[in-house]
């Protein structure tokens, strides 16, 4: 969708959702390296070969991408969950990454337009307020060449039994997972956002006990 169609939003600001923010910081630090295994094929594919150097990544959490990042980059890391902050900072020193943590959401980012080269993100259109206008802020700030790497859990076939579980579940799981939406076409909204190129694999993980977010894409857009 072109930009300019695109309905204005206030900048999501920083949050804290108390105890449910505490409880998913600490959820995403211990099953990180189990969700790490069930997607490895899917992230070892989406994020081969990052140049090194600058990296954004959009809603890092606990800082489960950083093992796939170059180390010695510099990550703009936009996380406006501050229930995220100790646990990421913790874990790029741990990485050897030089962390300029951003507290916006990822609709508006604070960055100039042709910017940045690689932008990363997984498991995190599903939450954003307005997946479109994020998309949009990624191609502003992309370089002419420039990728945007993705792993996202997306919308199971209409008519399927994965399906009916997604919206049976819906309300509980956004509650949950701060706003996380199980039956989002975000594999639809990258495809039409306007990049020259976009490869999208459709591949459910091999083994997961995370049935509801089973259906997966991974990918790389480029401007
Ligand atoms: C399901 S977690 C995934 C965390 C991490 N990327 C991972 O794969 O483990 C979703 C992340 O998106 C962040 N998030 C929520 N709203 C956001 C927004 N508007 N812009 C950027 N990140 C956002 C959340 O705070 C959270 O860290």
């Amino acid at each position: 969708m072109p930009a300019e169609h695109i309905p204005a939003i206030d900048v999501p600001a920083p949050f804290h959702n108390g105890r449910r923010g505490r409880w998913n910081a600490w959820f995403f630090a211990t099953f990180d390296r189990y969700i790490n295994v069930i997607l490895r094929r899917h992230k070892s594919r989406a994020f081969a070969g990052i140049a090194p150097g600058d990296v954004l990544e959009l809603g890092p959490g606990v800082g489960a991408n950083f093992a796939f990042i170059p180390s010695g980059s510099r990550v703009l890391a936009v996380e406006p969950n501050r229930a995220m902050h100790p646990r990421l900072i913790a874990r790029a020193e741990d990485h050897g990454l030089d962390l300029e943590l951003l507290e916006v959401g990822a609709e508006v980012l604070p960055l100039p337009d042709n910017s940045v080269g690689e932008v990363i993100c997984s498991l995190v259109l599903c939450t954003v307020e307005q997946p479109e206008r994020v998309l949009a802020e990624i191609r502003r700030v992309l370089r002419p060449g420039g990728r945007f790497r993705f792993v996202e859990h997306v919308a199971a076939a209409p008519v399927s039994p994965r399906r009916w579980l997604q919206e049976a579940l819906t309300r509980p799981w956004a509650w949950v997972f701060e706003g996380c939406r199980l039956c989002r076409d975000t594999g639809r909204v990258i495809q039409d956002a306007g990049f020259a190129r976009v490869e999208i694999t459709r591949r459910r993980p091999a083994w997961s006990v995370f049935v509801p977010v089973n259906s997966m894409i991974y990918g790389v857009a480029t401007t």
